[in-house]
Formats: C-alpha cells, sequence, structure tokens
C-alpha cells in the first residue's frame, strides 16, 4: 500500500536553533500515529511543516505521491491535510452552531476573511455536512451554547469537528487533550478517535500523556532534539530506553542522558 504522506530529510533552523533534522518517513493510509517528545523537542515544528504553517529549510513532503512543500497552508488544507492547533482556535463569543457553520462556510465560499464568512450566518441554514459534524462529536446539547462557555473538553471536540470540514484524509492534532482534566481526558479522546475511525481519516496526533498514546497510537514518532529517536508501535517505542529517559523521564538509576544517547549511537 503506498503512502498518503511522505517526507523526506525534512529540516527546519531558526537562526543556530535546529527543530528539525533529517526526518524521513512514511505514512499508510488511515494509520493513527502518536507523536511524542519533550518540550522544545521540535514536534509542533513537524506539524507545522507538514500543514504549511512553516516552508522547511530543507526536505520534502509529498501528500498523495504530490509534492506539498513549502505550499501556503490553505493550500495544503485544500487539497486534505488539516490540522488543529495547541490551544482551540473556536470563536469565543460564537455559538457551537456558528461556529461550525462558520467553518463550513469557510470552506465552502474559500474565503479568505473570517468576517465575509460569518457575516451571513444568522440566516444561514445549517447545512448537512454541519449537522453531521454535530451529531459525530456529540455537540447537539451544546448548540447554542457559546464556546467561551464551554468546558475545556467540549471546546476541543468543537475544534476538531471545525477541522473536519471539507473531510480532510490526514489530520494532525497539536496536543488535543491539553488543557483537559485527567477524569475527561479518555472519554473526549474515545470520541476523536471513534469520529476519525468512520470517517477513515489518517491522523497524527501529539501527545504528552503516555498512557493516552498506548491507548490511542497504532505508530509512536519520538522526538528528541528535531529528530526522530524511535519510531514504531506504542510497545516497542515507548519501552525503548532513549525514549524512557528521554521523554518518559524514567532513567535508569545513574544512567545519564548523554550516556544512554552515546550507548544508542545517537551522540558521539
Ligand atoms: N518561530 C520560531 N522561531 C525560533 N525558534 C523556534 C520557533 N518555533 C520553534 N522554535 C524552536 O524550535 C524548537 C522546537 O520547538 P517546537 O515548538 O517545535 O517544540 P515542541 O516539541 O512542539 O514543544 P512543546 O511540547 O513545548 O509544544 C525549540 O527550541 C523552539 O524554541
Ligand atoms: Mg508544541
Amino acid at each position: 500500500m503506498s503512502a498518503i504522506l511522505s517526507v523526506r530529510g525534512l529540516e527546519k533552523t531558526f537562526g543556530s536553533v535546529v527543530a528539525a533534522r533529517d526526518i524521513t518517513l512514511d505514512v499508510p493510509r488511515q494509520q493513527s500515529i502518536g507523536i511524542i517528545g519533550a518540550n522544545g523537542a521540535g514536534k509542533t515544528t513537524f506539524v507545522n511543516m507538514i500543514t504549511g504553517y512553516l516552508r522547511p529549510s530543507k526536505g520534502s513532503i509529498l501528500f498523495e505521491d504530490r509534492d506539498i512543500t513549502g505550499l501556503p497552508s490553505r493550500a495544503i488544507t485544500r487539497l486534505g491535510i488539516a490540522r488543529s492547533f495547541q490551544v482551540a482556535q473556536v470563536f469565543p463569543s460564537l455559538t457551537v452552531d456558528e461556529n461550525v457553520a462558520a467553518a463550513v462556510a469557510v470552506a465552502r465560499t474559500r474565503a479568505s476573511l473570517l468576517m465575509s464568512a460569518i457575516t451571513p450566518l444568522a440566516s444561514a441554514p445549517a447545512t448537512a455536512e454541519a449537522e453531521e459534524l454535530m451529531t459525530l462529536f456529540q455537540l447537539g446539547d451544546y448548540r447554542n451554547a457559546r464556546a467561551a462557555t464551554l468546558p475545556q473538553g467540549v471546546r476541543k471536540l468543537l475544534d476538531i469537528a471545525m477541522a473536519l470540514v471539507g473531510a480532510p484524509r490526514v489530520l494532525l492534532l497539536d496536543e488535543p487533550t491539553s488543557g483537559i482534566s485527567i477524569e475527561e481526558k479518555f472519554a473526549v479522546m474515545e470520541l476523536i478517535m471513534t469520529a476519525l475511525a468512520s470517517r477513515r481519516t489518517t491522523v497524527l496526533f501529539v501527545e504528552h500523556d503516555m498512557e493516552i498514546v498506548a491507548r490511542y497510537a497504532e505508530r509512536v514518532l519520538a522526538f528528541h532534539d528535531g529528530t526522530v529517536i524511535a519510531d514504531g508501535p506504542p510497545t516497542q517505542a515507548l519501552a525503548d530506553p532513549t525514549v524512557q529517559t528521554l521523554i518518559c523521564g524514567t532513567a535508569p538509576l545513574g544512567v545519564a542522558a548523554g550516556e544512554v544517547l552515546h550507548a544508542q549511537g545517537l551522540r558521539s
């Protein structure tokens, strides 16, 4: 099966900071990938390059065999790669209904200016697509609530429902459970992943909670210092000693991170 997404030798530098280096990987269609790594490891930089928010300094990105390297984010969204951000990008003063309708309007009109898209909202009939997404993400009960008043978990669901407008084939989620209470986390993630599976969406999600990663990722990409230090099924990647030390924070007693990197051949 050919990959839906292929990344070759991807690199991103900010002055002297190398935020991504030599990232090469293939993503098969419908795979669910968890992206892990400490703060500053380069997870968001990777997501930003795939989605066109950052232009790679080197390397290439192929989506469905088409070179999308360096295309602007709007063009990439139009081709079928969507994303969510670390902080939900909903319109706080609009209701849930209006938010979803706005996302549909933006996608349909290809409007670049938000206001031109949301002005006719009051009279706009809810479209079938908006209704389907509201049902899929169980947002019906919150229909008339302003986004600012929603519990954090529901706001995230709304954000992801809006990202799914236009039926993207690939979705990148940057910390979908951040800010959500431990009690709510699993229920929210379960709903998100069930919804994405029903739409056969390929998903890459950045996540700090290893229990969530172990439960919902078929494959784990572990980032450290801009590179992928482990890539495999969660049972394997999460058990990797380097990953344990550098990301999970469970270093074997007396073993420093540098020694582990050295032992793994990652640092001379
Ligand atoms: N626009 C930028 N300008 C300069 N440096 C940047 C920029 N964006 C990211 N960096 C740097 O690149 C590195 C990777 O950052 P990135 O945001 O990708 O990390 P992350 O893994 O998403 O971290 P977190 O878990 O905190 O979200 C960091 O050293 C960061 O300071
Ligand atoms: Mg980040």
